[in-house]
């Protein structure tokens, strides 16, 4: 695990945003995984600001996220596939062929499920996976639980994600309680993961990650296991860490 240290959420956005670009760079027909929330935000604005400069070319990249409310679509604004045209795809030269998220107005979750696991093996895996992380030391959607689930799968989200998340809708009651999630397994896979984690309420969920047992009760420790992490967080996230 390579950590690196940012001293507020701007710098950790560059920082982010210079590994992806790094990525992009590279290899310019490279799979990216991407994730919504807050955290990545930032790193979204800083790639379409060096995009504009003509420093970066995404007309050959192709994009697989982590996940999707289910039962929300393109038309809901609170939707994941909204958010990452709003926040990336929309601004960027990106061909919307090339754009993967799971289909969260699909009700047969089986069937979604599976066609997600085969647009991700199509692929090739994952070059760089861009993670959030939850309080509970959640990834994409996959909640503290007693097994790491391997594939895409649906989840019922825990109270504590539909509180944290709650901002993002009228009311708790607005936020969908299921979610289409990339599994632990798809997660691993990818060639590099790119954690990053700003504000003292991931304090706890970055110290259970780098430091506690690994365990299905943080998913986030599993990455312990993993041969390319970077996490890269500010100092409030790293404050509990020794
Ligand atoms: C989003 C996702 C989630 C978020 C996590 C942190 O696609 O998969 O795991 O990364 O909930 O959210 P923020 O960044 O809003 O604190």
């Amino acid at each position: 695990m390579r950590i690196y240290r940012a001293s507020n959420y701007e710098e950790l956005s560059r920082k982010a945003a210079n590994i992806i670009s790094s990525q992009v760079i590279l290899k310019p027909d490279c799979v990216l995984g991407l994730a919504t929330g807050s955290s990545p935000i930032g790193t979204y604005k800083q790639l379409i600001e060096w995009y504009k400069k003509g420093d970066l070319d995404f007309s050959q990249v192709k994009t697989v996220n982590l996940d999707e409310y289910r039962g929300l679509g393109k038309e809901s604004d609170q939707s994941y596939v909204y958010f990452m045209h709003h926040n990336l795809f929309d601004h960027i030269n990106i061909k919307p062929e090339n754009i993967n998220l799971p289909n969260g107005k699909n009700p047969d979750a089986v069937a979604e499920c599976k066609r997600y696991d085969g647009v991700i093996e199509s692929m090739g895996g994952v070059d760089i996976q861009l993670l959030g992380i939850g309080r509970n030391g959640h990834i994409g959607f996959n909640e503290p639980a007693p097994s790491f689930e391997r594939n895409t799968h649906c989840v019922d989200l825990t109270e504590s994600t539909i509180e944290a998340n709650k901002r993002f809708f009228a009311s708790a009651d607005d936020v969908p309680r299921q979610a289409y999630t990339m599994g632990i397994g798809s997660i691993m896979m990818a060639k590099t993961v790119l954690l990053i984690a700003s504000g003292k309420d991931k304090a706890e969920a970055i110290k259970n990650t780098i430091q506690g047992p690994i365990t299905p009760e943080c998913p986030a420790s599993v990455l312990q296991l993993h041969r390319d992490v970077i996490i890269v967080a500010d100092d409030d996230a790293l404050s509990l860490v020794d």
